[in-house]
């Protein structure tokens, strides 16, 4: 290897941070490295000789990369380049122990349309991170990330003198068959991902319209309706809104989720058993109808939460039913960024 060029995506700063280390360690050993933030480069623009090493590290999401980072690898150019995928999944300290994350088909995907274009894969690297979902849970806190972060660090090190030294590195390889298995999931998170776990975010009456979320969403999936933040379904759901927000005003409506499970099976219940009865048995057919109609409730449901946001009593019962609004729950900032670890060094 005599020149490395890492192209990353990241939400809160991991992947961003794994990218920030192997080029460290990378420049130590004499060699050249530099780092591309995938939402501000076009790919097209920068000259790629045919003997640099390629990097790509993202965070997984629903056990694939999210679009943009697929959305790059379709864009990236023909070549003969040898390319190490890698990622940041979920990890959390169980003990002395970081738990692993799951990859899907996050690599076999992405390596396969890489090959298609002429490219050789010569790594296959997972890094687990620590998991920033906060939808679904509370922020880690400083101890633990320090942890995590230190492991992650030394594991860098030995990745990379493998690379050096034996030109590949397959450890992602040891997960194929669990990978396979969740692959069916991947498919579905896509949609779900998009049409539902998009519409879960939102701005409360804390909101200061800094227009920070707008301006720094690396997808550009928010925007300004009606004088309030709106997400679309461009959101990756990265979490980075939630985390940079400085009235922490971006919280996840768990409270619409609730709503919008009960009216579905109401909804669904009624429809399938009275008017659709000749195929109530199909149960492809009752999985299709109950999506259908959970997606529509939930899109209509964000609609009208939006508009009614701003009346004071209806903006903090919303406020109420979502779990991130807890003090205890936490955010990932730190110094105007996310992720940091405390005894770590500012990027
Ligand atoms: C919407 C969403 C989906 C996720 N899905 C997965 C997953 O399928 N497998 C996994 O190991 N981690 C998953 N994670 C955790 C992140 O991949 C992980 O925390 C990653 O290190 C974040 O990287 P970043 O800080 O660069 O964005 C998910 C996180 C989010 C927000």
């Amino acid at each position: 290897m005599k020149e490395l060029l890492i192209f990353y995506f990241s939400g809160t700063g991991n992947a961003r941070q794994v990218a920030e280390w192997i080029r460290e360690s990378v420049v130590r050993k004499d060699l050249k490295c530099s780092l591309y933030d995938i939402s501000r480069t076009d790919v097209s623009e920068i000259t790629i000789n045919s003997d640099t090493h390629i990097g790509i590290i993202s965070p997984v999401h629903g056990f694939n990369y999210p679009h943009i980072m697929l959305d790059f690898i379709g864009k990236f150019p023909k070549g003969h380049n040898r390319i190490i995928l890698m990622d940041t999944r979920a990890g959390m300290k169980v003990g002395r122990i970081v738990t692993v994350g799951l990859t899907g088909i996050a690599f076999y995907l992405s390596a396969l349309r890489l090959f298609m274009k002429g490219h050789k894969i010569v790594g296959m690297i997972p890094f687990d991170m620590p998991s920033n979902w906060l939808s679904i849970h509370p922020a880690l806190r400083g101890k633990a990330l320090d942890y995590i972060y230190d492991k992650n660090h030394l594991r860098v090190e030995k990745h990379v003198k493998r690379l050096c030294d034996k030109g590949k590195d397959f450890t992602a390889l040891r997960e194929f068959v669990q990978d396979l298995l969740i692959s069916p999931i991947a498919l579905l998170y896509y949609i779900i991902g998009r049409f539902f776990i998009a519409k879960t975010f939102y701005a409360s009456n804390r909101c200061t319209h800094c227009n920070r979320c707008i301006e720094q969403c690396p997808n550009s999936a928010i925007i300004k309706k009606s004088g309030h933040p709106y997400w679309t379904f461009k959101c990756e759901s990265c979490m980075k809104c939630m985390n940079i927000c400085p009235a922490r005003a971006i919280e996840t409506s768990h409270g619409l989720v609730l709503l919008a499970i009960l009216f579905t099976s109401l909804i669904s219940s009624s429809a399938i058993y009275a008017l659709l009865p000749p195929l109530f048995d199909e149960k492809w057919f009752n999985f299709l109808v109950i999506n259908i109609v959970l997606f529509s409730v939930m899109g209509l449901l964000y609609h009208l939460q939006h508009y009614l946001i701003r009346t004071r009593l209806v903006g903090k019962i919303i406020r109420l039913f979502s779990l991130t609004h807890f003090r205890w729950w936490g955010r990932y900032t730190k110094n105007d960024s996310c992720y940091l670890p405390s005894k770590g060094k500012d990027l």
